[in-house]
């Protein structure tokens, strides 16, 4: 098993990266640090783990800056004597690439060079260092009604945003087989929960019905995706990071395929059980609007290579997760009010900006 002392993860402020935080952190045995690297885009909030950095203390830093920027980079591998980097950060909203590809290209393909730099550098110099890259499956493109991914399905994205992460993904390969970097990747379907920036389907569809607000179909709303509960996601994540084997991708899906009217039912059932709505007023908020470009019709993944190499199974039922996810939106109003906002770039000014934890690219 691979072990860390001082493990960089970038993107730590977004979605998937501060649920991850706070799952090594709360429920793991890990005991070292966590250095957190984001540039905190409209999609990242500090304030998601300002619990974390009260109780966890100097095992937790956060430290704002660009993963495209290869002084802060390599100054904080250096300075935290960082021996793994676990990799979020990135634009992720396949709507927003379509409009505008050019950040995509940046952060995704040239911020995970940077990295990957970084890390061969410290490789160089005899320091032990393991990079684990997270990825997507809409790099395998679309499905029809049948069949899934495997880890060896070839790659075909179809939108800038899943070209963006294929492109990263050769990248963090290429660096094994060249430079013989340890590496891992993870491809995972779809995730909901917690702390999710409400332009995704979920928290968009959840804090909609909470304002009698459009329900917006694209199209047909019969597209499928594997919805994976966050936190089963990030359990994943942190097997493959100790366990998986160097230069091997593993699938992590929830097994459990809806399509977007099926999540729709379902997050309409328990927000009118939840918030005491009328579920026919809910229902009739539903409207088709017209359909994203090159929408991909169906993502679905097989995941038997980790849950027969490493023994990771998803754990969370989907009336489960969907609760849950509901809950935890009707519970943090403020913290959706703030990052409508932009009120967290001031929390972030106010609480970090003259605290040590604060590293800035200028430190
Ligand atoms: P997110 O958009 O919620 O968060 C991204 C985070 O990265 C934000 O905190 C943002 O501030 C930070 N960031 C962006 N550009 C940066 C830069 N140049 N330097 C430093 N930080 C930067 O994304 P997410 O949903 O948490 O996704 C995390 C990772 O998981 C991404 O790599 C994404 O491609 C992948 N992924 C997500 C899903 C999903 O369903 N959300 C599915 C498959 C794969
Ligand atoms: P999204 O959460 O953007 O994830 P992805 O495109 O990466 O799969 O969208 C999930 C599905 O929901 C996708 O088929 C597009 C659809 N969708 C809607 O129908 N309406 C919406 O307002 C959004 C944001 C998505």
């Amino acid at each position: 098993m691979r072990t860390f002392k001082n493990i960089l993860v970038t993107g730590g402020c977004g979605f998937i990266g501060s649920n991850f935080v706070r799952y090594i952190f709360d429920n793991t045995d890990y005991t070292g640090r966590i250095v957190n690297l984001d540039k905190l885009t409209y999609a990242g909030n500090a304030e998601s783990l300002s619990d974390i950095a009260a109780r966890i203390g100097d095992r937790y830093v956060f430290a704002k800056g660009d993963i495209c920027d290869k002084a802060l980079v390599s100054d904080l591998l250096e300075r935290f004597d960082i021996d793994g980097i676990i990799h979020f950060a990135a634009e992720s909203h396949v709507d927003r690439s379509i409009l505008g590809p050019g950040e995509f290209i940046q952060t995704n393909i040239m911020g995970t060079f940077v990295l990957l730099e970084a890390a061969r550098k410290r490789q160089a110099e005899g320091k032990s260092i393991h990079f684990h890259h997270i990825s997507t499956d809409e790099v395998f493109g679309s499905l029809g009604s049948e069949g899934f991914f495997f880890e060896t399905t070839p790659y075909a994205p179809r939108s800038p945003y899943s070209a963006s992460k294929a492109s990263s993904d050769h990248l963090v390969m290429a660096y094994h087989h060249t430079y013989g970097l340890s590496v891992t990747l993870s491809n995972c379907s779809n995730n909901y929960g917690p702390y999710q920036f409400p332009e995704k389907l979920v928290p968009l569809m959840i804090l909609n019905m909470l304002e009698n607000k459009a329900l917006p179909i694209y199209g047909d709303g019969l597209y499928i995706r594997d919805w994976l509960y966050v936190t089963d996601h990030c359990e994943g994540i942190w097997t493959i990071a100790r366990n998986g084997r160097p230069g091997e991708t593993y699938n992590i899906g929830g097994e459990n395929e809806q399509t977007n009217l099926a999540v729709l039912d379902a997050l309409i059932r328990e927000v009118a059980g939840q918030a005491g709505r009328s579920s026919d007023a809910l229902h009739a908020l539903k409207k088709t609007v017209p359909d994203r470009p090159g929408h991909d019709r169906r993502y679905a993944i097989n995941c038997d290579k980790i849950a027969k190499e490493l023994g990771w199974k998803p754990r969370t039922g989907f009336e489960d997760g969907i609760r849950k996810t509901v809950r935890w939106y009707l519970e943090n109003p403020t913290w959706v009010q703030h990052v409508r906002s932009g009120e967290y770039q001031h929390w972030v000014d106010r609480n970090y900006g003259d605290r040590k934890t604060l590293v800035s690219a200028k430190a």
